[in-house]
């Protein structure tokens, strides 16, 4: 049977998803992104220079696999431009390569002026201020521009207009938004389309095309499962579906078809932007992390959060994604410490919760239970072989293993395609 699989991050973004992709590309024929838009930074290592795609499928480096860009993507034509452009200096024929749905909507300048705007405000989301939200806002109150209205140009300019009207009526006091004019708008997203009209196509029957013909297919989500609209630490959340649900409405590829999720996630967790993190670490420990971990967002360069594993929170995201194999990533990075913790329970007000609660109230006011486990103390990065694992790594793995009852299939060592360990 053919392999249908969404490959999803547990956490709040970050996990490594796009040299995983990269690692996993030549078992598929496809690669497809399904939810978010230029927000996520998947970051690959190809012929020793490090990428960073935002909106492109991270397959792209896997020669004659195909990639779409999905119905429930939000896309920016120039950001996506500049990256392909970025990917054309590899070789890479885009042309035969890149499919974009019609039914994408389109983020359009008013869209980062007005996320911009809601940041600057003290009840921020710490969002990457690349219109995302107010995309995906315009698209659910029917008022949203799709790839297609601008292939099919009738009303394009009206519709922008009105658009711009609304949010000056909503938004007086900026004067971005006043200082904008529609025809600006409409010519540029023209011009900008015009490059990428050739690769434009209804990508809901492509995909379904690939089923018929028994072709395997990777669902690439973005960001995390922690960061879902409906699953995730609402409101500081990002404004689409990354968890494998979404993959069925982001691409038309039926529920029934997938036959596999892979869930990833980190060692430790990082988180950007606000919003609650129970097993956040404001000492040395999270600086280690920090460092060792060079975390830094790949599309906003800003400093992430860090902390201990919080398996409550993964055994949640493994439930509502229904996982079927795991892959850790960046486990070197904690080759230097003596003691591990991971959280294994939240004491709130005396009772220990086992469940993961989205209320962000409640998430702020837990405390973290540990189980302390041994480090290593061993450089990870040099090991091929999982028998040739450490010991105390391999206690950590399966202590992971037996508290979400789901294998372990990957082991990522670091950040080139080499640096993987299969599990057995
Ligand atoms: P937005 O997606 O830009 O609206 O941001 C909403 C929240 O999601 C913020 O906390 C962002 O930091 C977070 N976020 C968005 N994209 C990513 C990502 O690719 N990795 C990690 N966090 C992300």
């Amino acid at each position: 049977m053919n392999k249908v699989t969404v490959l999803v991050g547990l956490q709040w973004g970050d996990e490594g998803k796009g040299k995983i992709v990269d690692i996993l590309s030549p078992y598929y024929d496809v690669v497809a992104r399904y939810q978010g838009g230029a927000n996520a930074g998947h970051t690959i290592v190809f012929n020793n220079k490090k990428y960073v795609l935002h909106l492109i499928p991270s397959g792209i480096f896997t020669e004659k696999i195909k990639c779409v860009i999905g119905n429930g993507t939000v896309i920016d034509l120039e950001a996506l431009n500049e990256e392909i452009d970025i990917v054309k200096e590899e070789n890479i024929d885009i042309s035969s390569r890149l499919l974009i749905s019609g039914n994408a909507h389109v983020i359009l300048k008013y869209h980062k002026i007005v996320d911009a705007i809601n940041e600057s405000k003290s009840n921020k989301i710490g969002t990457t201020k690349k219109g995302i939200g107010p995309c995906y806002f315009d698209k659910y109150a029917r008022r949203g521009i799709k790839i297609q209205d601008i292939a099919f140009g009738v009303g394009l300019l009206e519709k922008i207009s009105d658009n711009l009207e609304n949010l000056r009526r909503i938004f007086p006091e900026s004067y971005e938004l006043k200082e904008l004019s529609p025809e600006m708008i409409y010519e540029e997203l023209l011009n900008q389309f015009s490059k990428v009209k050739n690769l434009v196509s209804d990508t809901h029957i492509f995909l379904n095309n690939m089923i018929k013909g028994n072709k395997n297919i990777l669902l690439e989500g973005a960001q995390g499962a922690l960061l879902d609209v409906d699953f995730g630490t609402y409101p500081f959340i990002t404004s689409s579906h990354p968890t494998a649900g979404g993959a069925s409405i982001g691409t038309g590829i039926p529920v029934n078809k997938i036959n596999s999720v892979v869930g990833i996630f980190k060692a430790y967790l990082t988180r950007v932007g606000e919003g609650p993190f129970p097993t956040e670490l404001f000492d040395i420990n999270g600086k280690i992390m920090s460092e060792r971990g060079n975390e830094f967002g790949a599309t906003t360069g800003r400093h992430r959060r860090c902390g201990w594993l919080d398996l409550v929170a993964l055994k949640y995201t493994v439930l509502v994604n229904g996982v079927t194999d795991l892959v850790i990533t960046k486990s070197d990075v904690l080759d230097v410490f003596d003691e591990i913790n991971v959280c294994t329970g939240y004491d709130y007000k005396g009772n220990i919760i086992s469940e993961f609660p989205t209320n962000p109230k409640l998430l702020s006011d837990i405390k973290p239970v540990y189980k302390v486990l041994k480090g290593w103390k061993l450089s990870l990065n040099e090991i091929k072989e999982s028998s040739d694992l450490p010991d105390n790594f391999k206690s950590y793995l399966s202590f992971i293993e037996d508290y979400l009852e789901v294998k372990i299939k990957y082991i990522s060592t670091g950040p080139s395609r080499e640096e993987i360990i299969i599990n057995p």
